[in-house]
């Protein structure tokens, strides 16, 4: 079957078309077209994503993305159609939020024909509310037009199966499965006891990790998003051994459960760069004091984890794990102490936010989509009220 994809919780906007054979979690896909535009130079004047402007460049650009994506998989037909009247008046109603959209929905349908597409994923949350909307209402657009299922897709589940995904597939897995999802907004420890069950067991009391490496890359005055601008800054650290100077605390590692915290370690750096003027040397030396307690906290907790719930597996996933001193810090820990443990870290292009994972989340909750209310209950769920993802009732239940 041909999923359509469609991804726009954050800053990225992304269409994918994939082909799966066969059933989940055993199917064999295929990426056949594959468009992503991120939003970051938009952004960065703002030094963070700016929610109203990331709708709006959303929607100025994702039939563009979907046209690339369908002729990328060879799937666009020089086919006009006629769009009867009470067509048109649904897809204005549809997509009366989202200016500009239905003018350019109906020019592509004056162009090409329906794609033989079967059904489409699109992120309902969790996410920037303004932003899904914009891929919500598209995909119910979408789904009128074309007569195929929407399938509502919860962001981090699509993280965990990006991780998974190598070699056109997903992994037999061993479970109990602990998924460690690090990204601009979310950290969070979940439990995996069989496929399409997740339990969250642990999350940070604050920031997110993403979150404390841009506001830490602000307080040494680097560019947004600054996660990979610490890294490099810490690696040169590392390999010239600057001096430290900076001791900071590892925080919540005697706290008896699986939660985290990284305003307090912000905050330290924060009062270590006040009023003072740093060399280029003693801001490497804070990136990289940084980024280790980061990740001794994470990797203490993922040891805790593991230990507590006897895990086969272990996860990584979203935008940090394309962070090396994390990846290569997990795996020679976890392999040294853990060696029965399977390990899955995410391949580096599938790091950050995409839309082959939303096609693989999709294809994960197919038959909730067959659901006839699914369509009527679609809504994007921002990030304060993601407690529930309409999938009927194989709900994703990242409960909070
Ligand atoms: O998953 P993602 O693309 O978007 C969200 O769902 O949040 O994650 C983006 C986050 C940003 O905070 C960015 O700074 C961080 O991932 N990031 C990194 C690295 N690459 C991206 N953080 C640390 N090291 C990196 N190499
Ligand atoms: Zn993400």
């Amino acid at each position: 079957m041909y999923i359509l994809s469609i991804e726009t919780s954050c800053d990225e906007t992304a269409v994918s078309l994939v082909r799966a054979d066969g059933d989940f979690p055993h199917a064999r896909y295929e990426v056949l077209g594959n468009a992503l535009r991120s939003q970051i130079n938009l952004h960065r004047t703002y030094g963070g994503v700016f929610p109203n402007l990331a709708k709006r460049d959303h929607a100025a650009i994702i039939v563009q993305l979907m046209i690339d994506a369908l002729r990328d998989a060879s799937m666009l037909k020089n086919e006009p159609q006629q769009l009867s009247t009470d067509t048109r008046e649904q897809l204005t109603t549809l997509l009366d939020r989202e200016p500009g959209l239905a003018a350019q929905l109906l020019a592509f349908h004056e162009t090409y024909g329906v794609p033989a597409v079967d059904a489409i994923a699109v992120t309902v949350g969790p996410g920037l509310e303004p932003a899904l909307w914009v891929g919500v209402n598209f995909a119910r657009a979408l789904a009128a037009l074309w007569n195929v299922p929407v399938i509502p897709t919860n962001h981090l589940e699509g993280h965990i199966l990006a991780s998974l995904y190598a070699d056109n597939r997903l992994p037999e897995l061993s479970f109990p499965a602990i998924a460690l999802l690090i990204s601009g907004g979310h950290t969070e420890f979940i439990l995996m006891r069989t496929w399409n069950t997740y339990e969250k067991i642990g999350q940070t009391r604050d920031d997110a990790v993403g979150e404390a490496f841009d506001k830490v890359a602000r307080l040494l005055s680097l560019p947004y998003p600054g996660g990979p601008e610490i890294s490099k800054l810490a690696d040169e650290a590392r390999t010239h051994e600057y001096p430290r100077t900076l001791e900071l605390t590892r925080p919540m590692l005697d706290s008896g459960d699986l939660d985290v915290s990284f305003s307090g370690i912000k905050t330290a750096v924060r009062y270590a760069v006040q009023d003072k003027e740093l060399t280029h040397e003693e801001r490497a030396a804070i990136a990289r004091e940084f980024e280790d307690a980061v990740t001794e906290v994470l990797i203490a907790k993922a040891r805790d984890a593991i230990n507590e719930f006897t895990a086969h597996t272990f996860i990584i996933g979203g935008g940090v794990s394309a962070n090396r001193f994390i990846r290569d810090s997990f795996t020679a820990t976890l392999t040294r102490e853990f060696p029965d443990l399977a390990l899955y870290i995410p391949h580096p292009s599938l790091t950050t936010d995409n839309s082959v994972m939303i096609a693989l989340a999709g294809h994960a909750h197919l038959h909730a989509a067959k659901d006839p209310g699914a369509l009527g209950d679609l809504r994007a769920e921002g990030n304060k009220q993601h407690r529930r993802i309409p999938l009927g009732e194989n709900a994703f239940p990242f409960a909070s």
